[in-house]
């Protein structure tokens, strides 16, 4: 393990498994990345989770579990990056003006690493967590969908980088928890506090901004 890990019982080992590969696939499926037993579970809510990522293919997901949340991590290829600055002005809030990521990810891309995306799969709006649609100019999301996700209770969009298009219900970006990487290969969710550019977790829930039910999205 690296330097810097803390190998507590709180924290778990969580490996990635496999990628959905389906980057062409409407809908394609995402691994749910759980190996806890209800008991350890109950333990870990509100830990960090450690989660290997050295499995996720270019363009796919996964899905993992902290704080009773799903927390997606995709593997944006050039592509997709190349995308990103290519719509903002159909965004509410391209340049992220909005507290909802820690500042080491006030970027264009949202992130610590250009590729990788940590984001809460909590929809804005009232908390559904929206579907992974990788595929570009799918029939039912139109000829101007470059990929991204879309929330099937109200119809909100988001980008490849979490951000909400205008028009849609959903107020805001979806929400980067804190994380920071253990090796080229780990990442830890919910603990950026060795990270020398992070902000603390506490000023980052207050400034959250998220609409619904709490108990389904509620802020970290
Ligand atoms: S909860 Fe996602 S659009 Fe309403």
């Amino acid at each position: 393990m690296t330097e810097g890990v803390d190998h507590s019982k709180r924290r778990m080992l969580i490996a990635a498994t496999t990628a959905a590969g389906g980057v062409a696939a409407a809908g394609a499926a995402v691994p749910f990345v759980l190996s806890l037993m209800p008991s350890e579970r109950a333990k870990a809510a509100g830990a960090p989770v450690e989660v290997d990522i050295s499995a996720i293919q270019p363009g796919s997901m996964i899905s993992i579990e902290w704080q009773g949340k799903p927390v997606w991590i995709v593997r944006r290829t050039p592509e997709m990056l190349e995308m990103l600055g290519k719509h903002n002005d159909a965004l509410v809030d391209p340049g992220s003006t909005m507290p909802q990521q820690p500042e080491y990810c006030n970027n264009a891309t949202r992130s610590i690493k250009p590729e990788v995306l940590v984001v809460l799969g909590v929809c804005t709006h009232l908390g559904c967590s929206p579907t992974f649609r990788p595929e570009v100019s799918p029939v039912d999301l139109g000829a101007n969908w470059a990929g991204g996700w879309f929330c099937p209770c109200h119809g909100s969009r988001f980008d490849l980088a979490a951000r909400v298009f205008k028009g849609v219900p959903a107020p805001t970006n979806l929400i980067i928890p804190p994380h920071k990487y253990l090796s080229e290969t780990r990442l830890l969710v919910g603990d950026d506090s060795q990270n020398p550019s992070s902000v603390p977790d506490r000023k980052l829930s207050e400034n959250y901004q998220l609409n619904g039910d709490a108990s389904k999205g509620a802020a970290v």
